[in-house]
């Protein structure tokens, strides 16, 4: 693509873990169209070492932080401004984890101390980033955050586990927050509900691949790409979207209007025969 969206833009982009991490393909993405920004994740997440390749391919500093620490995230936002000579433009939130997933605990027999942690880590985090940044400072006018979510906040799918209570917090946060950060500071916050994508943390999903083709065979555009959900953050963090704030966009090839398709509605018919 020839032109610029984030030209002379600066950011950063949390959760970059593997070249499958979407916001891997966001950070790709955004160096394409002209962005600088630096790159940050765990430290145990730093040690497997992927993200070296990401940070020489964009010319971005990594910085170590738990986005469930406070002072974690003031460091990365001050060595952000640091590098950049000042404030900044953007920040992309890609973080979730659940260890209730991880573990094989069923919604019906939580771990409460790891529920918890899934709430720290995928949801309030994303508060502490916002808080952080407001406090400091750190953000342009017109400004854009965006934090990645999925549909399991508005409807129930087996095995989201309670990953669907951190991502409808997620997205509460983004609109009590961005009507905040919008009224002082002209800063915008959206989510982007993103279609089942294989990657590390969503590969750890039970039943993963049955639903990745569900939804596909349900979206009438099929479903959205990794690669396009990064375009479309893009779009999000450019000034063509300067008075998009406080939504949840739904990313997913139409998936979250379907109740029924033709395709879906032909099997279930084929099925109801061979039972008979
Ligand atoms: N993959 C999907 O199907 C899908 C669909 C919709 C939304 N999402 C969301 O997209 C986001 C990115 O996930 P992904 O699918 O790219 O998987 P991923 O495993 O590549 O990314 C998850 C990231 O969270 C980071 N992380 C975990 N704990 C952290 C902590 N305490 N502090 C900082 N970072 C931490 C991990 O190191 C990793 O980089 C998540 O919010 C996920 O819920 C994923």
């Amino acid at each position: 693509m020839a032109c610029q969206l984030l030209e002379g833009k600066k950011g950063i982009i949390f959760g970059a873990l593997d070249h499958k991490s979407i916001a891997w393909k966001i950070a790709e993405r955004a160096y394409e169209q002209g962005a600088s920004f630096t790159l940050s994740n765990t430290p145990v997440a730093l040690r497997f070492g992927e993200i070296n390749r990401l940070s020489e391919k964009c010319h971005s500093e990594i910085i170590p932080a738990d986005a469930t620490n406070v002072s974690d995230l003031e460091h990365v936002f001050s060595r952000t401004m640091e590098i950049f000579g000042g404030k900044i433009d953007f920040v992309l939130h890609s973080i979730g984890m659940s260890m209730n997933v991880r573990k094989g605990r069923n919604y019906d027999d939580l771990d409460y101390d790891y529920f918890l942690k899934t709430i720290d880590v995928s949801a309030v985090s994303f508060h502490k980033m916002l808080q952080v940044a407001k406090k400091m400072d750190a953000i342009n006018d017109w400004g854009s955050i965006l934090a990645l979510t999925y549909i399991a906040a508005q409807r129930t799918l087996v095995g989201y586990n309670d990953m669907a209570d951190a991502k409808s917090l997620l997205e509460s946060i983004a609109r009590s927050f961005g009507y905040i950060y919008g009224r002082e500071k002209n800063v915008r916050i959206n989510t982007i509900s993103q279609s089942p994508t294989k990657t590390t943390a969503g590969s750890a999903i039970k039943g993963m691949d049955g639903l990745v083709d569900f939804t596909d065979r349900m979206s009438p555009l099929g479903n959205a790409t990794a690669d396009e959900c990064a375009d479309f953050s893009v779009v999000l963090f450019s000034d063509l979207s300067r008075k998009v704030t406080m939504q949840n966009i739904y990313h997913d090839g139409g998936f979250s209007s379907m109740a029924m398709s033709l395709k879906a509605m032909t099997q279930y018919n084929k099925s109801l025969d061979e039972q008979v």
